[in-house]
């Protein structure tokens, strides 16, 4: 048996102290400073949305395999692996913030007898294992191990993901995470520290441009007359490039793209001071951000010549993607501090199925789950969000429900033939 303890009960160390759980030869406490998250936990309530994690929760607590705990000095030195999963958020000046893992370590060189495994699946910065080995007092084996999970999916991308990186000191594997991982090996991808750290940043960083500069893509084929989705069907087509990830809209959220962008142009900076590397990465931010505008200003153009004192705009999705109710960074945040700036009057409607954390504004901003109630007498929809709940949406129904008639969809998600066989004027993202 292996004993395993995952400091920070967010949505990483959540889901991977549940999964490592589903290994029948791991035991898994997870601990958060947090008690009253805990208590919680304890009674089976999720701190977030994601498909299947209360019954995993459920199951492996039933078994025995998963345990809450708050008492995090009494109880580290029990552990044979401790795997460090709390947040690395951005700093002023767009480095990543390494305080959490920072104190950890202390925890960990305070309350530890013995040598322990210790794993980090927070993102961070590569050499950060280099930090960590000082802030441990070089008494325990660092192991880098970084997360591919995607929100909405992560329990399903724990058993199904492409892979498992495993960066250790000499890059040979090591004998208990085999143990750890002993369900999925044939997965496991042995490298050293520093290329696994790299890893996470690459992919992220990788999948960010490639939708960064998608989405500029689909714009220009909205001003050329051509069609994202038949270009998408012509590039996919290349097995170098693939169909996937090539999906145009309202531009990437979320927690992971945008601190990674950042962390990786900060590590150019910090590194490679004094050379033109690292814009590459930077005219990536900055597209994203320039192109979270994108849909208030097709908002704007389709209604130039219709506004009116009174109108509805109802908004469909207010998390960063479909599957989750996580809403950092999400453009529709970015959309209604925009209309908050740059409209007068008007009334504002969002419709998700599950999130619920608005942005601050000046002016009053609705939020329902109920799609007829939030649909009724709009003038104006417009598409967020990817929830496949309304993907396939009886449209002559929403029409039905409509004031107006404008369509502004920003995930390409509704059909411009549909839409206009039922009356309706539809904006898309380069289709
Ligand atoms: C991303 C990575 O995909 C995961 O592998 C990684 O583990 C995670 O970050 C992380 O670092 O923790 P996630 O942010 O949950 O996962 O979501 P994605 O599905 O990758 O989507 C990221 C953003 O791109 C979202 O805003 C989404 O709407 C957007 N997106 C994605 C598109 O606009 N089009 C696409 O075709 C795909």
């Amino acid at each position: 048996m292996i004993n395993i303890g995952v400091l920070g009960t967010g949505y990483v160390g959540l889901v991977t102290g549940a999964c490592l759980a589903s290994t029948k030869t791991n035991i898994v406490t997870c601990m958060d400073i947090d008690d009253s998250k805990i208590e919680l936990l304890k009674e089976y309530e999720m701190p977030i949305y994601e498909q299947d994690l209360e019954l995993l929760v459920r199951q492996n607590c039933h078994d025995y395999r998963l345990f809450f705990d708050w008492d995090i000095p009494g109880c580290l030195d029990t552990f044979d692996v401790i795997f460090i999963a709390v947040g690395t958020p951005t700093a002023a000046d767009g480095s990543v913030n390494l305080d959490y893992v920072q104190s950890a370590c202390n925890m960990i060189r305070e309350y530890c007898t013995s040598r322990k495994v210790i794993v980090m699946k927070s993102t961070v910065p590569v050499t950060t294992h280099e930090k960590m080995e000082d802030w441990l007092g070089h008494k325990h084996t660092i192991i880098s191990n970084p997360e591919f999970l995607r929100e909405g999916t992560a329990v399903y991308d724990f058993t199904h993901g492409d892979r498992i990186v495993v960066g250790t000191v000499d890059g040979m594997p090591d004998p208990i995470m085999k143990a750890v991982y002993t369900d999925h090996l044939d997965k496991v991808i042995w490298t050293d520290n520093a290329s696994a750290e790299m890893v996470k940043y690459a992919s992220n960083c990788l999948l960010a441009a490639k939708l960064a500069l998608w989405n500029e893509i689909a714009v220009l084929c909205g001003e050329t007359g051509a069609n994202i989705h038949d270009v998408k069907t012509g590039v996919g087509a290349d097995s170098r490039i693939g169909p996937r990830f090539l999906l145009a809209g309202p531009g990437y959220g979320g927690s992971c793209f945008p601190k990674d962008t950042r962390g990786l142009h900060q590590m150019f900076t910090e590194h490679m001071k004094g050379t033109k590397y690292g814009k590459l990465i930077k005219a990536v931010i900055d597209s994203n951000d320039y192109h979270k505008s994108q849909t208030f200003r097709l908002l704007w153009s389709a209604t130039l010549n219709s506004w009116r004192a009174d109108m509805k705009i109802a908004i469909i999705g207010l998390a960063f993607k479909g599957g989750t109710d996580d809403v950092r960074e999400s453009p529709t945040h970015a959309l209604l501090e925009q209309m908050d700036n740059q409209l007068a009057d008007y009334e504002t409607v969002v419709i998700d199925p599950v999130a619920t954390e608005l942005p601050e504004t000046r002016k009053p901003v609705e939020l329902t789950t109920d799609l007829v109630k939030g649909l009724k007498g709009a003038d104006v929809v417009v598409l967020m969000t990817e929830w496949q709940q309304y993907k396939n949406i009886d449209i002559g129904f929403v029409k039905s429900l409509m004031r107006g008639n404008i369509i502004v969809d920003a995930r390409n998600m509704w059909s411009r033939a549909e839409c206009e066989r039922n009356g309706l004027v539809y904006y898309g993202i380069g289709c």
